[in-house]
């Protein structure tokens, strides 16, 4: 099991996947926020199949967290997430800093709007259009072929799904079958 690249920058990893495409190789993404479990890998055993090249992100995204959920007491855990990786035949590791997603100035975000409300956004404000803009982003960076989301976030699919259509990003975005850990 070899580990995969472990790439931070975003200019580094934009480059890596244009080298990728060039060669002809479609790549699949798998985004994540870390502290890996089987659903997480049942999803990249899903793109290894679909693609030559497998690419997971690992960003615990401070926008996505309201006040009362504990960003500091998130989960992490890179070498033990990296391990996992490389069991999934994963080539690249996307990790960036929160500086490199958010830099000073940072103000341009996607607005979800019906589609977060119908679903739990009155529960959890800002919540979605913070996934919606890091995900967003990520895709921008990374230039995938195909994203993979688990189905049992149906809420977060249906809104990156709305997303990818509405912005004519050009990603097909699967659904997987998958059982969250607590
Ligand atoms: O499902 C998650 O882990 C996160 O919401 C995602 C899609 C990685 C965005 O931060």
């Amino acid at each position: 099991m070899t580990e995969p690249l472990v790439i931070r920058a975003p200019a580094e990893m934009t480059a890596w996947s244009r080298a990728a495409h060039a060669s002809g190789e479609r790549i699949a993404f798998v985004p994540t926020m870390g502290a890996l479990h089987a659903g997480h890998v049942v999803l990249l055993g899903d793109g290894r199949r679909r693609a030559e090249r497998l690419v997971l992100s690992i960003f615990v995204n401070p926008t996505q967290f309201g006040p009362n959920e504990d960003l500091a007491r998130y989960p992490r855990d890179l070498p033990g997430d990296l391990a996992k990786a490389a069991g999934a035949g994963t080539d690249v590791a996307f990790v960036p800093d929160a500086g490199d997603i958010y830099p000073a100035g940072f103000q341009t975000t996607v607005a979800v709007g019906e589609l977060s409300r119908g679903l739990d956004g009155p529960l959890r404000p800002g919540h979605f259009a913070g996934v919606a803009t890091v995900v967003a982003k990520l895709f921008n960076i990374v230039r995938p072929d195909l994203a993979i989301f688990g189905e049992k976030d149906f809420q977060q699919l249906a809104i990156v799904r709305r997303m990818v259509a509405d912005l004519a990003m050009g990603i097909e975005i699967v659904g997987v079958p998958t059982v969250r850990e607590p």
